[in-house]
């Protein structure tokens, strides 16, 4: 199966694939290199620590990088006190350990009421080029952040209508009026819900993930880092038989990919035959992906194409959190889509009109089934998943 060059054009089988591991690791400087000089609107003082390979990410010019922004961002990610009713933190929903997914198949907001959607692990998504599962127009983190503090169908942390409140236990809090105003200096009254959202982007940018045994080994030259199954796993996933790179390709192994340099837009969305229900191709109401938000035939049950990064910790999977293990991925794909027996959505997923071609069933041995696994954990990122960076800061200073 062959696939339109510029859809694919951005992704890059890793050079180590083809044994040139020098040229990675030179690619790689350079890209943090050129990166540093040309971030747009940056503040001056801000420096990516970004790992051997990584690219720079993209910034909105009206929110640059500051390191007294991003711990503001730190704060209110990991604080109650954003929710209406003191219940619920980006946290609750986004945990550090679970490379801040929630490991739920659906999330729950403050008031106890179920979302649609699971929800997914935070690494790297300074990199998305898309927000969330489906939206095609949610482009920046400081619009996406707006729906779970804002939303109210469903509600999350459930702000609306209670915006003076939530307002006031900042403005009435001395730590947090110093905070706020290291990290806006310019502005005389910095405690806004414009500003509880820059910050809240700013921390999210800074949740990068690029030191598993798979980028040790890919970017920073240790031999040793994966194992020889892992490095099987690793020819499998960017083999034609299996066809995984297709869609989860590039250093963030993701369709939805952009940084510094990149103009063209990546195409995200792809249906992967999870379900059929009326033969035609549906989704079950409620969840049909990019034909929510565009109504065009063609996209109906296209869903982005997720991160693959420490995706062994950010179980259950898929939009709706319906498979539970990556055993079950893998299920998926060597049948070539879902046959769902019973129930509402009962259907034969593989005979869905609008599935991608590269979706099209293999078989695989028991051996390597294993290195194919093996090589999925090698994309768990141990440093990332406990960097003190990224941790509640309530814990640590013991002020909550
Ligand atoms: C009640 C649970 C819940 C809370 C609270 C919550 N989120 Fe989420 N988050 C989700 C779910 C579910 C999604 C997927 C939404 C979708 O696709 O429709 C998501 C998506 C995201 C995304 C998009 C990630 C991507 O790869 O596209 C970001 C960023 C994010 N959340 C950040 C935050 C921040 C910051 C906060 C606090 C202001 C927050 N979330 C609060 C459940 C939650
Ligand atoms: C046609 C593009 C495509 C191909 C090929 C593909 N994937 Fe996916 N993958 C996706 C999309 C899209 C999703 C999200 C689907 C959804 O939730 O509806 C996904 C989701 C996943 C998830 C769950 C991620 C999460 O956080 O929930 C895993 C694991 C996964 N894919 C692994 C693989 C492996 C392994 C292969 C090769 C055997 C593969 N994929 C091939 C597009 C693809």
């Amino acid at each position: 199966m062959t696939a339109p060059a510029q859809l694919f054009a951005h992704l890059s089988q890793p050079a180590r694939l083809l044994g040139t591991a020098g040229l990675t690791l030179a690619i790689g400087i350079l890209w943090v290199g050129c990166g540093l000089q040309d971030q747009p609107g940056a503040d001056s003082k801000w420096e990516w620590a970004l790992p051997p390979g990584f690219p720079t990410p993209k910034v909105p010019e009206d929110n640059p990088m500051s390191a007294a922004k991003v711990e503001l961002g730190r704060f209110l990610f990991y604080d109650r006190k954003l929710s209406f009713n003191e219940g619920q933190s980006c946290a609750s929903c986004h945990r550090q350990e679970l490379g801040f997914s929630d490991g739920l198949p659906l999330s729950f907001g403050t008031t106890g009421v179920m979302l649609p959607r699971n929800s997914m692990g935070l690494a790297n998504v300074a990199y998305q080029s898309t927000l969330t599962w489906a939206n095609p127009n949610l482009k920046t983190l400081e619009d996406q952040i707006v729906i779970p503090m804002f939303g109210e169908e469903p509600v999350e942390m459930g702000i609306t209508g209670h915006e003076e409140e939530v307002l006031g236990r900042f403005q009435g809090d001395a730590e947090y009026v110093e905070r706020f105003a290291a990290a806006f200096p310019d502005e005389d009254d910095p405690i806004t819900f414009g500003n509880i959202i820059k910050a809240l982007a700013s921390f999210c940018r800074t949740m990068i993930s690029g030191n598993s045994p798979y980028d040790k080994w890919s970017y920073q030259g240790d031999e040793g880092a994966m194992s020889l199954s892992a490095k099987r796993g690793l020819n499998l996933f960017f083999s034609e038989q299996l066809e995984c790179f297709h869609c989860h390709g590039g250093f963030n192994f993701a369709l939805s990919t952009t940084y510094e340099g990149i103009n063209d837009e990546p195409f995200a969305f792809q249906n992967t035959g999870l379900y059929n229900v009326d033969g035609e191709g549906s989704y079950p109401v409620g969840a049909t992906g990019l034909y929510e938000f565009t109504g065009e035939p063609g996209d109906m049950g296209k869903f982005r194409t997720m991160s693959l990064r420490n995706v062994t910790v950010t179980a259950p999977y898929l939009h709706d959190g319906t498979a539970a293990t990556l055993d079950d991925m893998l299920d998926i794909y060597a049948a070539g889509g879902r046959i769902v027996e019973g129930g509402a959505n009962a259907g034969d997923g593989t005979a869905n009109p609008h599935k991608s071609g590269f979706v099209s069933g293999f078989v695989l041995t028991d051996q390597q089934r294993i290195d194919v696994m093996a090589f999925l954990e090698s994309l768990t990122d141990e440093t990332f998943l406990s960097d003190p960076s990224l941790s509640d800061p309530f814990v640590t200073s013991g002020s909550n």
